[in-house]
């Protein structure tokens, strides 16, 4: 990934209306959290969330957290349950990120839900964050403000150790109070809670709140952005193929002849990932196979295989 791409513009607190303006325009802005600097994009855009994809490096497309001012505007985008209410009641706006089905229309980019019918959404308590949220007016799709396998940026300065020139800003904010990344609740289908990450928020205090025990993440879901947090498909999926036999519907790349859709007629891979889940979906309700046509194995692409490999994996599928 190179440097320099871009300056990155260090923004104060009290410009936050600038920075709104950057993420309507599709540009990422970092900003502070009470928990760790997130990498900030328009969480409706399947483009702005491909670009913090592609500014992390990250290898993988875990699904992000999306953040909004309140939680009314949470109840908007998402089902939550009992549980959850409760918790939002105790906790927002703080350091924790309920996970819940969302509602059928939100606009929420399917590539930041990574394809799942579950959206994870979190209210952040630090005054610039909820400054830049009631200035957006949407939802925020933030991971960590990191290249992937770093730790976490509790300073601007972090930020832009790791990130500058990869993105359009930075909100300096100062230190970030909590410096862990928030914990990460869901609920199963009976409505029992499930720890899916210990973070800023104490287990104990959660359950107090709930007045019972958290659950483990169990099977599957135990970590971020494994299994049961991926996409897959009903259909079957063949990859790297030349072009679609019959009774397959090709998704096509770099403008593979025949396909029924293609990621980027042009061989963009920051295209091709904000198309990646849309498409298979769409590919999926037609019914029948889907081919792939090969996705190289560099940059987003890496990412794109990776997600592709697991949707096409057996349905039966053993821990990885
Ligand atoms: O404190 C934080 O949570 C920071 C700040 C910026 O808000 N954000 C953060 O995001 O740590 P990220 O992307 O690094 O972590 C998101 C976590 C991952 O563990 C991911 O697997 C989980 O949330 N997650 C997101 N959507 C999910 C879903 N639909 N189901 C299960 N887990 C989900
Ligand atoms: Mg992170």
């Amino acid at each position: 990934m190179d440097k320099g791409a871009e300056v990155t513009r260090v923004l104060g607190p009290g410009d936050t209306e600038e920075a709104a303006a950057l993420l309507r325009a599709g540009r990422l802005v970092a900003f502070p959290t009470e928990t760790v600097y997130g990498l900030g994009g328009d969480g409706a855009s399947d483009k702005a969330v491909a670009a913090i994809f592609a500014a992390k490096g990250r290898p993988s497309f875990n699904p992000l957290i999306l953040h909004v001012a309140d939680e009314e505007a949470a109840a908007r985008l998402a089902l939550l349950p009992e549980g959850a209410l409760r918790l939002a009641a105790k906790f927002w706006p703080g350091p924790l990120t309920l996970v819940a089905p969302a509602r059928a229309g939100a606009p929420i980019s399917l590539l930041a839900r990574a394809g799942l019918e579950t959206v994870a959404l979190r209210v952040p308590a630090h005054p610039v964050a909820q400054a830049l949220l009631r200035a957006f007016g949407g939802p925020v799709a933030a991971p960590s403000a990191n290249p992937s396998g770093r730790i976490s940026p509790t300073t601007a300065g972090h930020v832009l150790a790791g990130l500058s020139g990869r993105i359009a800003a930075v909100i300096d904010g100062g230190a970030c109070p909590v410096g862990l990344e928030s914990a990460v609740v869901g609920f199963d289908d009976a409505g029992a809670a499930r720890l899916l990450r210990p973070g800023g928020l104490p287990a104990e205090e959660i359950e107090a709140a709930l007045g019972a025990p958290l659950l483990p993440a169990g099977e599957g879901i135990s970590a971020p952005g494994q299994l049961l947090s991926h996409y897959a498909p009903r259909a079957p999926l063949r990859l790297a193929a030349a072009s679609a036999a019959p009774g397959e519907a090709l998704l096509g790349f770099g403008g593979a002849a025949g396909a029924a859709l293609d990621l980027s007629p042009a061989g963009d891979l920051r295209e091709a990932a904000a198309n990646l889940f849309a498409m298979l979906h769409a590919l999926d309700a037609r019914g029948g196979a889907i081919a792939v046509s090969p996705i190289p194995e560099r940059g987003l692409g890496r990412a794109i295989n990776d997600r592709l490999r697991r949707a096409a994996a057996p349905r039966e599928r053993s821990p990885a």
